[in-house]
């Protein structure tokens, strides 16, 4: 496990022993349980009746009378209709070898595509392993094999790994119809996204900015990338002090994480860059947040996990195209060294920011990562940051809210987004809310007054993102899921949105 598990440098001092405590690295090291969400997966080729599994999930469509296992009658009686997401189960399906089958409604048969299917073998699974049913075998349509596999092993993952006993149930095995390479494909992706998930989940104590790096560093060995971590010196050299700024109050060393993989051939000119938001806790700083709901804070890393899951993925899927990604890790801490309110920092591009409130950090670290994937080459950027309350706000927790200086670049995400199922709506980022962050000290001000706050957010940025094509992901609504309803994908937590249509984006690019 990446987490708490690492040597720190220093173990032997005489400081290096208390569990969550400053400089980081020094926790107790946490008993690694095997990954919740693992499991074994194969295709099935049999006929229904000889899959022997715990359980067998069967969709019904809307209007599709079942006659099968029995179901008729129900049917008949009003109880199966094929609405999306009902179930039904069986037990003991006469002539089945399986022990249960599952009927799940799924709706109208001609909107039954990828983003359903996924949708619905997550509900499924997360109903069956609450039963305790180890096996699952999926009789779904072949061409949907990815999409299912996804589903269950991202319903497979739930947040309470620091709970001890032996109570915690998962689904240790499915088997699907399709190809094998579909299964597989669907595996990659969605471990990916557990990663990030699991990333997030982690407590503030047990994940600092050098623990993320870590997880990075674990992540690229084994999956053949490369990974640099610049340290506090290399990003003073730099001149990024705007990330500097944000750190400087935390006992935390910041570190910003480089993960690159490459193509064997690369086919044109493009290299795409992904920046992600590490703020590994965000209490606000010194203009300090409100205690009510700050726990939450620990999911501010959310944008820069997401990056380091998709990298995971594109390392196996391998796209044409480059790809790199740029990862600001900091804790945002009041103290006595803190940055405050009314400081002006020089940003790595060269312009000056007034920070009117400490609490809008995540564009400032950002700024700076902007900045040097920029200078890294990228031609194409893409960030992701769980950055404005306003967003939530705007959009509540169903949509991402989606910023560009490039329609094409948009086009692109929105249709990565589509085909994954994962909401995005564009928002607007005329020149003209550049007025909002005006400073009578500096270039620029942090924060753009009470009104349209996650779009002057964005323009921020975008006055360092320049002229490159280039997409920012708000995603402080829909990077943690708070309200577990009783027919859910997924668990209470962490999403893992965007890392589908961050690999999708990769995959699809052309040209
Ligand atoms: N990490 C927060 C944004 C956030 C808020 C995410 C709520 C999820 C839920 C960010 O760093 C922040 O504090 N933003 C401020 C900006 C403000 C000071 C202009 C905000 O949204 O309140
Ligand atoms: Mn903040
Ligand atoms: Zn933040």
């Amino acid at each position: 496990m990446p987490f708490g598990s690492r040597e720190s440098p220093n173990k032997n001092s005489k400081f290096g022993i208390s569990h969550g405590s400053p400089h980081s690295g020094v926790c107790l090291a946490t008993p690694a349980p095997a990954k919740s969400y693992w499991m074994r997966i194969a295709t099935e080729s049999k006929p229904i009746e000889q899959i022997a599994a715990g359980a067998l999930v069967v969709p019904v469509f809307e209007g599709v009378k079942e006659t099968r296992f029995g179901a008729g009658d129900l049917v008949d009686a009003g109880e199966i209709t094929g609405k999306f997401g009902e179930l039904t189960l069986l037990h003991h399906p006469a002539g089945l070898a399986a022990q249960r089958v599952l009927l799940a409604g799924a709706g109208k048969q001609e909107q039954f595509d990828g983003p359903a299917a996924r949708k619905l073998a997550g509900i499924a699974t997360r109903f069956l392993k609450a039963r305790s049913v180890k096996d699952v075998c999926f009789a779904t349509d072949p061409v949907l094999a990815e999409p299912v596999v996804e589903g269950a092993i991202l319903a497979n993952f739930d947040p309470d790994r620091y709970r001890t006993g032996n109570d915690r149930k998962s689904v240790d095995a499915i088997s699907v119809t399709g190809s094998p390479e579909a299964a597989e494909r669907g595996r990659v992706i969605a471990e990916a996204q557990n990663l990030t998930r699991e990333l997030v989940n982690e407590p503030a104590n047990r994940l600092f900015p050098r623990q993320l790096a870590e997880a990075a560093m674990k992540m690229a060995a084994a999956h053949g990338l490369e990974c640099d971590v610049l340290n506090q010196g290399q990003i003073a050299a730099l001149g990024m002090g705007a990330l500097l700024g944000v750190a400087q109050g935390s006992a935390e060393p910041p570190c910003l994480i480089v993960v690159r993989y490459k193509p064997a051939e690369p086919s044109g000119t493009h290299h795409l860059g992904l920046v992600g938001k590490g703020v590994t806790f965000d209490t606000g700083g010194i203009s300090i947040k409100p205690a009510e709901g700050m726990e939450k804070m620990k999911y501010d890393m959310a944008g820069g996990a997401s990056m380091i899951g998709a990298m995971q993925a594109i390392a196996h899927l391998k796209p044409k195209i480059p790809v790199s990604a740029f990862i600001p890790a900091v804790e945002n801490m009041p103290g006595s060294r803190a940055q405050r309110p009314g400081d002006i920092v020089t940003t790595m591009s060269g312009k000056t920011v007034e920070v009117i409130n400490t609490d809008a950090e995540g564009r400032l670290i950002l700024a700076d990562a902007l900045t040097y994937a920029r200078r890294q080459g990228c031609t194409h950027l893409v960030d992701a940051a769980t950055l404005t309350g306003a967003i939530v706000v705007a959009l509540g927790h169903l949509n991402v809210g989606l910023f560009s200086n490039d329609d094409a670049m948009r086009d692109r995400i929105l249709a990565a987004a589509r085909a994954e199922g994962e909401r995005m709506w564009p928002m607007p980022l005329e020149d003209d809310y550049k007025d909002y962050l005006k400073s009578a000290f500096a270039d620029l001000a942090n924060v753009g007054g009470r009104w349209g706050g996650a779009v002057t957010a964005a323009m921020f940025l975008k006055e360092f993102a320049e002229d490159t094509p280039w997409v920012h992901l708000d995603i402080a609504g829909t990077a943690w899921i708070d309200d577990e309803k009783p027919k859910s994908p997924l668990s209470k937590g962490p999403s893992g949105v965007p890392v589908r249509t961050l690999i999708r984006l990769a995959m699809d690019w052309a040209g």
